[in-house]
């Protein structure tokens, strides 16, 4: 059985002549899998080589280079909260929120929750310096977070 979706392999194809290259996809396409899946897994690696027709290492050379992207023994969780770690953040409160998280979660950043519901990392600057602290959920960038806020989010 396929790891990759009809739709998923559609979605890939529609990059192509979009591209110098078809290499030039790979990380589009390891972001629709990480996405859709919470994790890449090694079928879906050796899927999209095949696809991009390239050896499946050259796709894990881009995988295992970017700290995104997770592998089938570490998915991530049903929600991704991403804390920025960067000076003026921790400066205002970010490091006392990120405490704060993990002491409620029982988690450090990088790891998920017990229950599987969030994922917590630590982001570089969000370019949002002054609403700091920030955190990123999804595609949500949210300004001046306490952890009591954070988990109304990710509630929501
Ligand atoms: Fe956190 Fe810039 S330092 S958004």
């Amino acid at each position: 059985m396929s790891e990759l979706t009809d739709e998923m392999k559609a979605k890939i194809r529609e990059h192509f002549g979009h591209y110098p290259t078809k290499q030039a996809i790979t990380l589009p396409a390891l972001h629709m899998v990480q996405d859709a899946k919470r994790c890449v897994s090694n079928k879906a690696i050796e899927e999209i080589a095949d696809m991009l027709e390239l050896a499946p290492s050259q796709i894990n050379d881009t995988l295992s280079f970017y700290g995104y992207f997770r592998t089938e023994d570490a998915p991530t969780g049903e929600k991704r909260v991403w804390i920025c770690r960067s000076l003026p953040c921790m400066l205002r409160g970010g490091e006392e929120l990120l405490a704060e998280l993990c002491e409620r979660w029982g988690i450090q950043p990088g790891q998920t929750t017990a229950d599987g519901k969030v994922t917590l990392e630590l982001a570089e600057c969000l370019g949002a310096c002054d609403g700091a602290p920030c955190m990123l959920l999804g595609d949500e960038l949210s300004l001046r977070m306490t952890a009591d806020s954070v988990e109304e989010h990710v509630k929501g």
